[in-house]
């Protein structure tokens, strides 16, 4: 496969564009480093998901993770397809609400939260999942009128890398199967009578058996609380963490395969379980958003010893994941599709860490200072895990409508963003 050709990118004669804007034009205008979204293919990526797991007898619920990508634009092309949104603190509450997301459609599922947060939530009408039972505890008592979810540890986790396996013995997450019960006695006897059930087990999973198998693990988990407790579920909540492919040769996820096969486990195991009809509800990140954005920086300078060294403007202050976990980006030149790959060179930022490497010995054109270079799959913990390190300013980001209209969706930070909120006690200012 041509990396270039790789979503939401296609080559033209302009170079590389999205959607029919050429991105060179694109960096020009809004400068650069610029994280830019096509709305076309965040589109594509919903329906896809909703038709695989469209068989559901009471259809699915898809409550968008919002620490994948908290731009209120993307989260409200995801409320126009109809998804809610899956929270994680009171900041994505507040941007989740504010792209147009009511209370009911929002899950609010924080992770060692003070109980301030967890009144805030609860008061939001957002419907809360529980870390724990100590968490319930903090605000039982704002809870009785609401429903009340746990996330499950069912014991094994996947994911891509150690870093974003979230259950098993070492997750810090949820809790385990063995003490679910207790913690929805005691929600019970609070005066709970509404309860949902959740588990996220690790992320970008790119094996179809796993979530089918996952399901029954967590129905089987359901029944048992459901009989020891006497009380149903509203709602099943299996996560996020479909996978998707960041290497150009990869396979994508068969979701029509995975989606029928997670339908046709949850109603078995729902019938035989005596369950009732709970909502089967998915809170997916990455794979909404991953593909739908590239991240553009231009080249600075280049380094020619015994390695070839890319400076580019892009380093892990606005992409933290290669640093972060080893995670690989494929990685293209804008303005030279199509040009024969004979460089062998490492693209790398300008951060003062020697794991500010963002692509290791990557074949690539023939790079001069000034080309845009970029940086596929920039959806999905992207912009989201972005910093200020070494006081450097965050992108600007960038949506392009399904018509070819490119909208700024956020500002480029300047450096006052670097200061702001500081203050220099008056016996340091002489
Ligand atoms: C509670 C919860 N739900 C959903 C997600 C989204 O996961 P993914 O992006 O793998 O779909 C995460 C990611 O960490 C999460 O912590």
């Amino acid at each position: 496969m041509i990396v270039e050709d790789k979503q939401p990118c296609n080559i033209s004669g302009n170079g590389l564009e999205i959607d029919g804007l050429s991105l060179t034009t694109l960096a020009d205008r809004f400068g650069t480093p610029l994280y830019v979204t096509s709305e076309r293919r965040l589109r594509e990526n919903y329906r896809r998901l909703a038709e695989a797991f469209s068989s559901s007898k009471d259809g699915v619920k898809i409550n968008y993770a919002v620490k994948a990508n908290s731009n209120p634009a993307v989260i409200s092309v995801l409320r126009q397809e109809g998804a809610g949104a899956d929270v994680s603190s009171i900041g994505e509450l507040l941007v989740a609400r504010s792209a147009g997301l009511s209370p009911e459609k929002i899950l609010f599922s924080a992770n060692f939260a003070p109980k301030s947060e967890l009144e805030y939530a609860a008061l939001s009408g957002a419907t809360l999942n529980f870390d724990s039972l100590d968490q319930f505890l903090k605000v039982a008592d704002l809870c009785a009128s609401s429903t009340v979810s746990f996330r499950i540890n069912p014991g094994e986790g996947k994911g891509e890398y150690p870093g974003i396996t979230t259950a098993g013995k070492d997750a810090k997450f949820g809790i385990p199967a063995d003490r679910a019960a207790e913690a929805y006695a005691r929600a019970k006897a609070a005066g709970v009578k509404k309860f949902g059930i959740h588990m996220m087990t690790g992320s970008n999973v790119l094996d179809e058996t796993y979530l089918p198998r996952m399901t029954s693990i967590l129905l089987e988990i359901a029944s048992r609380i459901c009989k020891g407790v006497a009380l149903r579920f509203d709602f099943v909540d299996l996560g996020g963490g479909l996978g998707v492919p960041y290497h150009a040769d990869q396979p994508p996820l068969d979701i029509v395969k995975v989606g029928r096969q997670v339908v046709d486990v949850f109603s078995s195991k729902c019938e035989e379980y005596e369950l009732g009809n709970p909502v089967l509800t998915l809170e997916p990140g990455r794979y909404l958003v991953a593909d739908t954005t590239v991240l553009l920086g231009r080249v600075n300078s280049i380094k020619r010893y015994e390695k070839v060294f890319i400076g580019t403007e892009v380093g892990m202050n606005q992409l933290l994941r290669p640093a972060l976990y080893g995670a690989y980006h494929e990685v293209a030149i804008a303005n030279r599709p199509g040009e024969m790959r004979s460089l062998k060179a490492d693209l790398v930022g300008q951060i003062c860490e020697n794991t500010d490497i963002l692509a290791r010995d990557r074949n690539l054109p023939p790079v001069e200072e000034g080309d845009i270079v970029v940086f596929y799959d920039c959806g999905a913990y992207g912009y989201s895990m972005s910093n200020n390190y070494n006081g450097r300013p965050r992108a600007a980001e960038v949506i392009v409508s399904p018509q070819g209209r490119a909208h700024l969706t956020r500002q480029r930070e300047d450096n006052s963003e670097l200061t702001r909120g500081t203050i220099v006690p008056s016996h340091l200012l002489r």
